[in-house]
């Protein structure tokens, strides 16, 4: 079952040149997936879709059609879509409204009507997801970025949405907040079932959780496939072979200058074991 669908779908902003074009894509009920692509391809405007505020915030003109869990968005209200999708956005300071931490967290569950005594135990439960327990009586402008960051998950994740999309959510984290956000991401996946759309350039930190990867450019889908599938083809296509982990570049190297073939290296330690194995034979063969 799909819990996002998009046919033939093309959007332009107030300007006649088209951003998103004739896009097709399927997104399964508790997947993971990530959007991959350079700047200007169009990820945030397919987030944007997603989540309703294209056409409904930003205007301009579209044709074909959106569907989020049974939803045509066009059709509904972006009030009815955060009932089910829950958005972080690129821009994420701008989700903020409130005064304190708590109240932030706690608002977007008054506004749907929920009872006290559920709002406080999801403000620290939500609080706690993200690593931000004790901070409850803060002001949110004493928040760091990545802080802040982890503040928009923790009042999206408050709602208990079906979906969830992140448009380039740890652009404020460092390494180590990273690789936090992304095991808690997987959780919500593996354990809770949450299908999951993010954007993110960080390909390998993601290897281990996506099912899917959706490559976009100048505004076109390229491919969507399985990882190992989409890498494969940036690599022979040489489409934005930047983003390549180093790791897969020298998979990609290894496999064209003999006859070996890796397996999909989720893990960098499924790298690690594979390379130690490729040594051993080498030299044996040198001997
Ligand atoms: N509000 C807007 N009004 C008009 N044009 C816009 C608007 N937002 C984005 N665009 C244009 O739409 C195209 C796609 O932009 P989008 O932000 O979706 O790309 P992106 O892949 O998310 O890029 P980045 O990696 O830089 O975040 C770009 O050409 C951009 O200039
Ligand atoms: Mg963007």
């Amino acid at each position: 079952m799909s819990d996002i669908s998009l046919q033939n779908f093309s959007y332009a902003y107030n300007h006649p040149k088209k951003v998103l074009h004739n896009i097709n894509l399927t997104v399964e009920s508790g997947s993971f997936s990530v959007v991959l692509g350079p700047s200007g391809a169009g990820k945030t405007t397919l987030c944007l879709a997603i989540a309703g505020a294209v056409p409904h915030y930003f205007g301009g003109s579209s044709a074909g059609e959106v569907h989020v869990a049974g939803i045509h968005t066009q059709k509904s209200t972006m009030h009815d879509l955060a009932l089910t999708v829950g958005t972080v956005l690129q821009d994420y300071e701008t989700q903020l409204v409130t005064m304190t931490v708590e109240e932030e967290v706690a608002f977007s569950l008054e506004n749907i009507g929920t009872n006290p005594i559920e709002i406080a135990q999801r403000v620290k439960d939500s609080l706690e997801k993200v690593g931000l327990t004790g901070y409850d009586k803060e002001p949110v402008t004493a928040l760091s970025g990545g802080q802040k960051q982890r503040l928009v998950l923790a009042s999206v994740l408050a709602t208990n949405p079906k979906i969830l999309v992140l448009d380039e959510p740890t652009s404020a984290l460092d390494p180590e907040g990273t690789a936090s956000l992304y095991r808690l991401l997987g959780e919500l996946n593996k354990e809770h079932g949450i299908t999951i759309l993010v954007v993110e350039h960080d390909i390998a930190t993601l290897l281990p959780y996506a099912d899917q990867f959706i490559l976009l450019e100048n505004g076109q889908l390229i491919l969507s496939d399985t990882p190992e599938n989409v890498l494969s083809f940036m690599n022979s296509q040489q489409i934005f072979v930047e983003a390549i982990p180093p790791l897969w570049q020298l998979k990609f190297q290894l496999e064209k200058q003999t006859t070996t073939q890796f397996g999909p290296w989720r893990r960098e330690q499924d790298a690690i074991t594979e390379l130690r194995q490729f040594l051993l034979k080498e030299v044996a063969k040198d001997a």
